[in-house]
């Protein structure tokens, strides 16, 4: 259980935050056309809207920044972490990138033809977005609780495993390109998956000749979560978790700017020699040499040490706490929130939050800037269907995003308790506007609706 105030780290050094006020807060968002991308980071005083490369670095990662090998074929670096990464995963061969979509590139570039189907628990925007690229389709197998944001059973991230045998036999084996298995399903609400659930898929996907690609940029957290909650595991230690979960891919890539505790980094690794052979082709095209992949010797020492250190389970329990307590404190002021909370962010259910403000109208953003301009805490709409409601490219027709959902992560290693109350307090102050606040519609969009997950231009409607 997390306990306030022990928190396994002090400060040693510090950022200076810049506070505005609520009329420039006002003033900034109507300027950025009510969207973030167009806001300078300066301007946010407490920056939720993404867990990504935001993490505080520990005394010992930045120690090891000072011994970056920058030779540039066979850095000592790159040998601490090619074991940092097969201590964690048991895979033997390891590849770096410098973010997890440059994995992705590689890996979906080696395992999809063009019209393949690529089957998953929910796919990351950006493996959706490497699918589409390659012309394949992404389709994301949800349960039924997982459509259930008020409904709070354990381990919503999972797959629904009858929709997964149905969608095998009527798509045919051949023409899967893999099954993504993301681990916490950051597309679910960041919900973890159980092992129960990756082992039963996994042993489905195998007996139909598919391979199994584990995408692990939460995979500690959500480790923590199975050891916390899923009976048979009280006893053992996160490694071995980890250990029995990468058992059951072919391969893991992993954005390392989550659970790698670095700012920047990536990972593929395998036991299948056939495979990385393959992969290491793209990776020496896309990346550089094979021992650094697009990153700095010193980074590649952060993360081997990020590791380690984020399979500590002081750490994860004051995580994985830090965001139960955030949930505790939103259920307190009454905000409606995606039960239960995962292991990186909250998500609060917009709809519920603004009834009277329909999805058209982009009830989540309308959250995201109320909230932003009450109190300068940001989250982000995610999912939601401002940026995630697709069009199919054969048909023409729009998939409405099954959620409205404004996501708070929480960086790293970062915010202090008292700024996550302080983060709560703003999301109710946003809540208490009540009918006041309008729905938006779009003054410009981008053609691409990649692009348009993060750039568009919105106006208020009267
Ligand atoms: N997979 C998952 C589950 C992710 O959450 C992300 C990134 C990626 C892959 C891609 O990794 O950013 O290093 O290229 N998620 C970030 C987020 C951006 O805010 O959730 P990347």
């Amino acid at each position: 259980m997390y306990e306030k105030g022990k928190t396994p780290f002090k400060i040693k050094v510090v950022e200076p935050i810049k506070w505005n006020t609520r009329e420039e807060r006002q003033k900034i968002m109507e300027e950025a056309h009510f969207c973030q991308a167009y806001i300078p980071a300066e301007k946010i005083p407490i920056n939720l809207s993404t867990d990504s490369g935001v993490t505080a670095m520990s005394q010992e990662q930045w120690a090891g920044m000072m011994l970056g090998d920058e030779s540039y074929f066979g850095c000592k670096n790159w040998f601490n972490l090619e074991k940092s990464v097969q201590d964690f995963t048991g895979y033997k061969y390891v590849l770096p990138t410098h973010q997890g979509r440059a994995a992705e590139n590689i890996v979906c570039t080696t395992l999809i033809k063009k019209g393949d189907t690529v089957l998953a628990n929910a796919h990351y925007g950006s493996t959706e977005g490497h699918a589409r690229r390659l012309g394949a389709n992404p389709v994301n197998l949800y349960t039924v609780e997982a459509l259930r944001p008020e409904l709070s059973v354990d381990f919503k991230g999972n797959i629904d495993i009858d929709k997964l045998k149905k969608a095998i036999k009527e798509i045919g084996s051949k023409d899967i390109s893999f099954l993504n298995m993301v681990l916490e399903n950051n597309f679910t609400a960041g919900q973890p998956v159980s092992m129960a659930n990756l082992r039963e898929a996994s042993r489905i996907a195998h007996e139909n000749g598919i391979k199994v690609v584990i995408d692990s940029a939460r995979v500690p957290e959500n480790a923590y979560i199975i050891k916390e909650k899923e009976p048979g595991y009280k006893d053992k230690s996160i490694r071995e978790i980890c250990h029995e979960i990468f058992s059951y891919g072919d391969l893991m890539h992993m954005s390392a700017k989550k659970s790698g505790l670095v700012n920047i980094g990536g990972l593929i690794a395998t036991n299948d020699k056939d495979l990385y052979d393959k992969m290491q082709d793209l990776l020496l095209m896309f990346e550089g040499f094979v021992t650094y992949g697009g990153l700095a010797g010193r980074d590649l020492e952060a993360l081997a040490i990020g590791i380690n250190e984020g399979l500590e389970y002081d750490y994860l329990a004051y995580r994985v706490g830090q965001v139960e307590y955030f949930g505790e404190l939103l259920r307190d002021r009454g905000v409606p929130i995606y039960e239960p909370p995962g292991g990186h962010a909250i998500y609060v259910d917009a709809s519920r939050v603004y009834p009277h403000i329909p999805r058209e109208e982009f009830v989540a953003q309308a959250l995201v800037v109320q909230t932003y301009i009450e109190s300068g805490v940001m989250g982000g709409e995610s999912p939601s269907s401002l940026g995630f409601s697709r069009t199919d490219p054969k048909t023409g027709k729009l998939t409405p995003c099954p959620f409205e959902l404004v996501r708070f992560c929480i960086p790293r290693r970062v915010y202090t308790d008292s700024q996550i109350e302080y983060a709560a307090d703003g999301i109710k102050a946003a809540m208490d506007k009540g009918k006041s606040v309008k729905g938006l519609r779009f003054k410009w969009r981008p053609k691409s609706e990649f692009s348009g997950i993060f750039f568009y231009q919105l106006e208020r409607l009267p």
